[in-house]
This record gives C-alpha cells, structure tokens and sequence, in this order.
C-alpha cells in the first residue's frame, strides 16, 4: 500500500489524504493560504516547496524560473512524497488601486474602474487577482488597453449567492482600496501579422477580454478582418451594444454579431449560440488567430471545433472563466 505523504508547514506537520489536494490539506488543518479558482489556472494558491521537487502537474503554466525553485499550485497538487512548503514571500506582490468607477452594464454585469499609483505593467485582456479587505481572492479579466491614465477597467458577472461577485455589486464604495495581483495570462494580442484574419468569441462577461483585445489591435493598426461574436442565454449577459456597432461603423474591418440562445429574445439579435453561429459562418479557419473567452464549457468545445477547422493550436487563445464549484 502507498504511504500517505507528510506535509510539513510552519510548525504543523499532518498527512495529505489520496483523494485531497495539497490546499485541501491546508484547509483542513484551518490553515489559512490564498487561493481562487481551484482549478490551476488563476495562481492564487502559489506556494514553494522547501525540500522535495513537488509533482510536474502542479507546476504546469507557472514560468520556468518558479518551476526551477520548486513553486508550484496548491490546489492542484497531490503530494507523491513528504514535503515541507511555505507560502511564497508575498512582499511586493500585490499592489492597492482604488475603485473610481462604478456602472452597471447589464442587469447582471458591472463596470469596474480601478486607479493605481504603483508601475503596473499589463497588455489588455490579460487577467488580475483581486483581493478583498477579508483576503477572498478572485480572478478578474482586464477589458482596456494600458493609456495614460492608470486605469484597470473590468466587467464583473454576478453569480447568484457568488461571495465576490455580489460584494462588488452591492458593498464595494467609490474610493475603497482593493488588492491587485500582477497581470497574468497570455490571452492577448500580440502585434505583428497585420493582416491576419482574427475571429473573437465570448460569452457574458467573457466580453471584457475580447473588448481589450479588439481596442489593442484597432489602436495597433491591425488590418486583417476581425470577428466579434458575443452570445448569451438571454439579454442581461449583453452589453455594449451599441459601442460594438458603432465601431463596426467606423473600422470596416471589424465585424460584430451578438446572440441570444435562449427563448426570449428580440428582432435585433441573431438567435443561436455564439460559438455554433461564429463556426458555422466560416468555412475555415487556416491561418486565423481564435481568442475564446468565457464560460469553460463554451471555450473547450469551441478550442476543439477551431482547431478542426484548421485553427492552429499555437494561434487559438483562450480565457476560461472557471468559478469555484459549489461543494468547494
Ligand atoms: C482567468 C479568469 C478570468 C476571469 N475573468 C472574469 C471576468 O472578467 N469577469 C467575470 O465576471 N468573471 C471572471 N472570472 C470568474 C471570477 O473569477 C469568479 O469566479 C466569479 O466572479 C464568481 O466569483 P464569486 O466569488 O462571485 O462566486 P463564488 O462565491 O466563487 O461562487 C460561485 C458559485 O456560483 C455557482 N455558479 C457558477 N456558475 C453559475 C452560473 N452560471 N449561474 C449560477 N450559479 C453559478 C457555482 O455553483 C458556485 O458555487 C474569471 C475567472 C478566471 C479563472
Ligand atoms: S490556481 Fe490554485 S486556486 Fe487558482
């Protein structure tokens, strides 16, 4: 029978059960560490192990340099052995910007404007951490190109009973201070290839990085055509509507289609989903660059359908909005 590995962690030491991730470990022994989406994607729970090289799969997607000295992601690592780890030395990690702008969007999504003081480096559609005052820590999507002013902007979702999404909603006040993590990702435009056709789709919120994206490569001079699809199940997950059209109308190479799935729904918008109206209008996708951002579902099965379309993996993006699962 396997040994049940030793976790060693400031003065505790206990056990790390098979069925159990490392930041499961923590959390039952009441062990308080940071930690977001549960899913290895937003970096959240980054911790460093102090002896023994943790398992590859924890450390997929962190950088090289933090592979090397033996970082890793809590939440999706299954200790094959004993270990001693340690809360990375957060100093300087996170940086304090101040909420300026509050507007809703949509019934269910609002603007978030954030100002920071603190160099912070970032390319449009690349995702943050924030963290509340009580350290609840979540990932968010940057929807505007870095300018002058030393803005963050975001579109935030609210999620029935979600603890983040509703605090911002509800309590968070002009002038608070939250917590921002450095920009991560590689969900965004990268110049070069001016004229390489470019397909975009999102759903709900999924608009925010999609939104930074498009302003980046018009702003960069991107002359290939460029496809927006927005979808939702119903018109409280669409918004700038009438922002996107005006765009359409002013760069001839940018194109916008937004879509309803569900029943409900008016003589202006296509019905259908997103991802089935954006694939079924094109007939292939060799030499395209797909960005696909949103619900996880949608991003998976479009990652696949763009790909069967002659999409190159290397030149498909995605940005998958994995929420923390209800029995977490
Ligand atoms: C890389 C990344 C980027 C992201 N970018 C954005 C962004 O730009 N904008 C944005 O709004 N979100 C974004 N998210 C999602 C965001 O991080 C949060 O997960 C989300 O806001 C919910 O947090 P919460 O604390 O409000 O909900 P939680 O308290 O974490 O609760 C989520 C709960 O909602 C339930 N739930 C999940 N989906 C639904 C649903 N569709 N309807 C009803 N209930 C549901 C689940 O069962 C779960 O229990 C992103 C996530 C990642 C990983
Ligand atoms: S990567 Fe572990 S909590 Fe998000």
């Amino acid at each position: 029978m396997a040994t049940i590995p030793r976790i060693t962690f400031g003065e505790a030491t206990f056990s790390c059960q098979p069925d159990e991730s490392l930041l499961d470990s923590l959390l039952r022994q009441n062990i308080q560490v940071p930690f977001g989406c549960r899913q290895g994607v937003c970096q959240a729970c980054l911790m460093r192990s102090i002896d023994a090289a943790p398992p590859e799969s924890a450390q997929a997607g962190l950088k090289d340099t933090l592979q090397t000295q033996n970082f890793f992601l809590a939440c999706v690592c299954h200790p094959e052995q004993d270990m001693t780890v340690a809360l990375p030395n957060q100093q300087g990690a996170f940086i304090e910007a101040n909420v300026i702008k509050k507007q809703l969007l949509s019934p269910d999504i609002i603007h978030l404007v954030l100002e920071y003081q603190t160099p912070f480096n970032f390319f449009a559609g690349q995702f943050v951490n924030l963290k509340r005052p009580d350290g609840l820590i979540r990932s968010y999507s940057i929807a505007n190109i870095p300018h002058a002013k030393n803005v963050l902007e975001f579109h935030i979702r609210r999620l029935p009973k979600g603890q983040f999404s509703n605090w911002v909603h509800e309590e968070l006040k002009l002038g608070t201070a939250l917590s921002l993590s450095a920009a991560q990702g590689a969900c965004h435009y990268v110049p070069g290839r001016a004229t390489q056709p470019l397909l975009l789709i999102g759903t709900g919120s999924g608009l925010a990085p999609l939104y930074g994206i498009i302003a980046d490569a018009l702003t960069q001079g991107h002359q290939g055509p460029i496809h927006l699809f927005h979808g939702s199940r119903d018109l409280n997950g669409l918004y700038f509507i009438d922002e996107l059209r005006e765009l359409s109308e002013k760069f001839n190479n940018f194109h916008y289609v937004a879509s309803i799935s569900g029943d409900n729904i008016d003589s202006k918008h296509v019905k259908g989903r997103a991802n089935d109206i954006a694939l079924a209008s094109i007939d292939s996708l060799s030499g395209w660059r797909v960005f696909l951002c949103g619900h996880p579902e949608m991003v998976n099965q479009s990652k696949k359908m763009a790909f069967m379309k002659g999409a190159s993996m290397a030149d498909i993006y995605t940005d998958a909005f994995h929420v923390l699962q209800a029995d977490s």
